[in-house]
């Protein structure tokens, strides 16, 4: 009998000694899937303003070969891992109970599979544990307890997601709510400054997407949602067709901003398809605005000009090559890295001025 190892026994021995570690850290011992750069698409990455580091980042790995989709996840882990970001992850703000719940999704060109988590407590990385429930389910979407009990299972580190400034802002959104509880409301003229920086209703959120030299694409959306929300609110960042969508022949779309507007429209999933029927990113950016704007009659969510009041803006990257921020209100940036650099560029806009 030879004393060599089969394949087939090699195979096996080497499976059954993985699946000894727990399943994240056998994800995180895996190097990032490198593929040597073949075709002659621009490599490109865009983002979110608040998306300049992370696209600095997505597409120098996507350039030296990683996976699109492991790349832009990485990119934006650095905003969801930041304290001084209060729109996404650690350090976001919490719902009207002072919970921090955040929404994810991820979505892959090559196999256009997808994976979110909505809703989900005590885990400062959310767009990892969507790649997971893209990766290792048969699923799309887990909310809440499931979210977080799948998290649980691979090995993520649970956590108070909500800082002392984030506390502060929100302690102050409570005690300025109403005239008829029992908060003293706090004197304008004494804020602190954390508190004063904050003054209103901040949203946020980072989208980035990423293009490799085979014309492959992927995106991710990550977010604590509209601060001080009622708890369970799900927004539009972890769902396909909303917060992001991509489809590999033409492009990707995601999103910041008030995601009720954007679910209403699905604007992601429209804004690729009208690629698909020919329109510039750009174009197509601007042309689900105009739906946006159009389907707003609530009269909460109208300025004296009969226009939305909020804010919503639209990230395009085409596989042409062209791409595009847009947004309801300027003045309004995104960030994108291509082999000029990484820069801020400035937003098409669908009506000028701020709302
Ligand atoms: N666009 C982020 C949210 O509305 O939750």
């Amino acid at each position: 009998m030879t004393k060599r190892l089969s394949r087939r026994k090699f195979l096996h021995a080497t499976v059954s000694l993985s699946a000894g570690l727990p399943l994240l850290a056998r994800l995180k011992a895996a190097p990032p899937p490198v593929r040597p750069a073949q075709g002659n698409f621009p490599v490109r990455a865009i983002a979110s303003a608040n998306g300049l580091k992370a696209v600095q980042l997505a597409y120098g790995r996507i350039a030296k070969g990683t996976d699109p989709l492991a790349a832009v996840v990485a990119a934006v882990n650095i905003l969801e891992d930041d304290p001084d970001d209060l729109s996404v992850g650690y350090g976001g703000l919490p719902n009207e109970d002072g919970v921090v719940e955040l929404d994810a999704a991820v979505m892959d060109g090559p196999s256009h599979r997808a994976g979110a988590v909505a809703a989900l407590r005590n885990i400062k990385n959310p767009s990892q544990v969507a790649k997971l429930v893209m990766e290792t389910t048969d699923h799309v979407l887990l909310v809440g307890e499931g979210a977080l009990r799948f998290a649980r299972a691979n090995g993520f580190k649970e956590q108070e997601l909500l800082t002392q400034k984030a506390r502060k802002i929100w302690l102050y959104w409570k005690q300025s709510l109403s005239e008829k509880d029992d908060w003293f409301t706090p004197p304008d003229d004494d804020l602190d400054p954390d508190v004063a920086k904050f003054f209103g209703r901040p949203t946020g959120t980072i989208h980035c997407a990423g293009m490799n030299r085979d014309g492959d694409l992927a995106c991710v959306t990550t977010t604590s949602g509209l601060s001080f929300k009622i708890p369970g609110r799900v927004g539009d960042s972890p769902i396909i067709g909303a917060g992001l969508y991509v489809d590999n022949e033409l492009g990707s779309c995601g999103s910041t901003g008030r995601g009720e507007a954007n679910l209403q429209d699905l604007c992601s999933f429209a804004a690729v398809e009208l690629m698909r029927g020919g329109l510039s990113p750009k174009d197509a950016g601007l042309e689900v605005l105009r739906r946006v704007s159009r389907h707003t009659t609530d009269p909460r969510l109208l300025n004296d000009q009969g226009r939305p009041n909020f804010g919503l803006k639209f990230y395009l990257l085409g596989k042409s090559g062209d791409y595009a921020g847009v947004s309801l209100w300027g003045p309004a940036q995104f960030a994108v890295a291509d082999r000029k650099g990484a820069r801020l560029e400035d937003c098409a806009l669908l009506h000028s001025g701020d709302n």
